[in-house]
């Protein structure tokens, strides 16, 4: 239908005649001339119909935003010339116009930004943008460039089932009734991760797959339902061999798709360390900033918040000491402790020392003055700043004033231009679940603890550390794995550390634990977060921008309407009845 894309016509091809299909971009009528830019995935290219061309200029004049042409013409040098395009030196004078289909008055124009619910609802108009064609087209590069380095290196790509059992990433699980079965489920995928394990029993060596994975979880900008992995394992390794790995290719897959040299060798860095210093554990490294222990100088302070936490050993006392935020209002303050009490803070005290030197805090009654001097010199703080204190259990104040960190970070413009990669290693084996009253495992429990035997793993479960592993980049956790356990009793010791009985490990996962004693090879894998490295890549701050049909934080898509209801009869044949309805708001 065409001899052009409208995005790519220039200077060399003046005075030759071209045919063009793309959609209206704008549409500027004048009274003797009419412009029409063109619009398809390439650019758009200026159409220019005069008022001596009769039925032309009419056709030209009704033209509606978003319609389909298909327009033959000249191609000849514009006289004001656009350099903020690739077509801008020429344009294209039309000898014919075909509208190929009008589109009706538009729910929005494609240069406005409407608000996230009407661009999900009409997402093929939203995604026609130049904007988000960039966005979409950087994934399909950042996917294909990791298909070539991989093929290259003989990877096997294997699929692995959608219809599936569950397999536990510490999400809810999606399921599918089973017709042939009455009262059976089949259970989507959270991840391929025991079909991997056990291919690499199969004798595949190293393997990959673009995954999609089910995660029935809360929705963030950086979570969705159905999200796309990349899958790896390799058998016969240590966790070295696959962190080197898959860092070069990290390293060559940023240069290839984004033109982003990242470091020569990416910091490594304890769970310990980060909790310690950054309150998380996917440290953006491109803010400075750092968490300090203050509960040395406030054990025995009057404040009976800090003192019992300081002396609790699974407590922590944190200072957050930012320069030059002394400058904060009241007001900006008790946003911060807002902040702060959405990640689960009770209080949120400080310090402010002006510039004069005069302090303003509510705690500064609890303290004589050479221990209050004690706690602002162990915090860093100087004339100008305000420091900020987290008082409570050791993983709450982490993750609060982790939290508080970022925020100052953003709004201090501290945050460092470039990219920041680096391995978080060493993390918990366990964490105690206190609703549960268990523990779960930290990663997924198929995770190698860093024991040498059983007994050592079960008289030291609470501090034990796995071989896990996450790759972290700006603040995003990018890639996860670990070293998997290849033992089946190792695995079954697991699982009953896990409250997870040998009855139930037999129901669950009685397929593994068999598996485990035919010749299992030692192995490991990670998976990467397509959808996150496709958005860092696009600068995006939301991986729904680089899905091309994403779910909204509600979980529903707005275009078609899922989730919907089903008729009765259908939900017979696979042995459902709807207990309560909810009637859609
Ligand atoms: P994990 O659960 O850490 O590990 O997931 C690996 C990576 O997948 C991405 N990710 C998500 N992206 C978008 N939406 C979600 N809901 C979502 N959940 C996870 C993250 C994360 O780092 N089977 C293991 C991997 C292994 O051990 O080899 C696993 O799935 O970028
Ligand atoms: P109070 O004497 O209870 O008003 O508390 C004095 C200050 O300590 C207030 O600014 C509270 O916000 C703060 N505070 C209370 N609990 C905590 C906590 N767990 N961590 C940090 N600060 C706290």
């Amino acid at each position: 239908m065409r001899t052009q894309f409208c995005g790519l016509i220039d200077e060399s091809m003046i005075g030759q005649t071209v045919t063009l299909c793309g959609w209206v971009n704008t549409n500027r009528v004048q009274s003797h001339t009419v412009f029409t830019d063109v619009r398809d995935h390439e650019g758009v290219a200026q159409i220019v119909v005069d008022s001596d061309m009769g039925e032309l200029f009419q056709t030209a004049k009704d033209l509606s935003l978003e319609s389909c042409l298909q327009v033959t013409g000249t191609v000849r040098a514009r006289q004001a010339v656009n350099d903020k395009i690739r077509t801008g030196k020429v344009e294209v004078l039309a000898s014919k116009i075909d509208v190929l289909n009008k589109a009706e008055p538009l729910p929005f124009h494609l240069h406005e930004n409407p608000g996230e619910d009407i661009r999900l609802t009409y997402r093929y108009l939203d995604l026609r943008s130049p904007e988000m064609q960039r966005k979409m087209r950087t994934r399909t590069k950042l996917v294909s460039a990791l298909r070539q380095w991989l093929d290259a290196r003989d990877f096997q790509d294997i699929e692995t089932p959608i219809l599936t059992k569950a397999t536990p990433e510490g999400a809810r699980d999606f399921l599918v009734p089973a017709r042939m079965h009455a009262g059976e489920f089949y259970a989507l995928p959270q991840s391929p991760q025991l079909f991997k394990q056990i291919l690499m029993m199969a004798g595949f060596d190293r393997y990959y797959q673009i995954a999609r994975c089910f995660r029935d979880e809360a929705l963030r900008a950086d979570r969705q339902l159905e999200f796309t992995q990349l899958d790896m394992e390799f058998a016969w390794v240590t966790e070295r061999d696959v962190q080197d790995t898959v860092e070069n290719m990290i390293r060559d897959v940023f240069r290839d798709v984004a033109g982003v040299e990242l470091a020569a060798e990416f910091p490594r860095m304890t769970y310990a360390e980060a909790m310690r210093r950054y309150g998380s554990d996917k440290p953006d490294l491109r803010i400075e900033l750092e968490l300090t222990d203050v509960a040395d100088v406030v054990k025995d302070s009057a404040f009976p918040v800090f003192a019992s936490a300081a002396n609790d050993p699974d407590g922590r006392v944190a200072a957050l000491c930012i320069p030059g935020g002394a400058a904060l209002s009241r007001k900006q303050i008790d946003e911060y402790a807002a902040h702060a009490a959405k990640y689960g803070a009770k209080g949120l005290a400080y310090v402010k020392l002006d510039e004069a030197g005069a302090v303003n805090s509510p705690i500064a009654k609890f303290f004589d003055d050479a221990s209050f001097k004690a706690l602002l010199e162990m915090a860093g703080v100087h004339k100008g700043d305000i420091a900020f204190f987290g008082a409570g259990d050791y993983k709450t104040v982490s993750d609060f004033m982790g939290a508080l960190r970022l925020k100052a970070g953003k709004d201090f413009n501290l945050v460092q231009e470039g990219w920041k990669p680096l391995w978080i290693t060493d993390f918990p084996m366990f964490e105690w679940d206190e609703e549960a009253g268990r523990h779960v495992a930290l990663h997924h429990p198929f995770t190698a603890p860093a024991v040498d035997s059983i007994d050592d793993l079960r008289a030291n479960a609470k501090t034990a550390v796995s071989r896990g592993y996450d790759m972290v980049l700006n603040g995003n956790e990018i890639g996860g794995g670990s070293i998997r356990i290849h033992n089946s009793q190792m695995q079954s010791a697991v699982f009953e550390l896990l409250g997870i009985g040998a009855e139930e490990a037999e129901a669950k996962f009685g397929f593994l634990l068999d598996a485990l004693k035919y010749g299992a090879p030692p192995h490991g894998g990670i998976a990467f977060g397509i959808d996150r490295i496709a958005a860092l890549m696009a600068g995006s701050e939301s991986i729904r921008d680089v899905i091309a049909f994403p779910k909204t934080t509600g979980a529903q898509c707005l275009m078609t309407g899922a989730p919907s209801p089903i008729p009765d009869a259908q939900l017979a044949e696979v042995h459902i009845q709807v207990r309560e309805a909810k009637a859609k708001d």
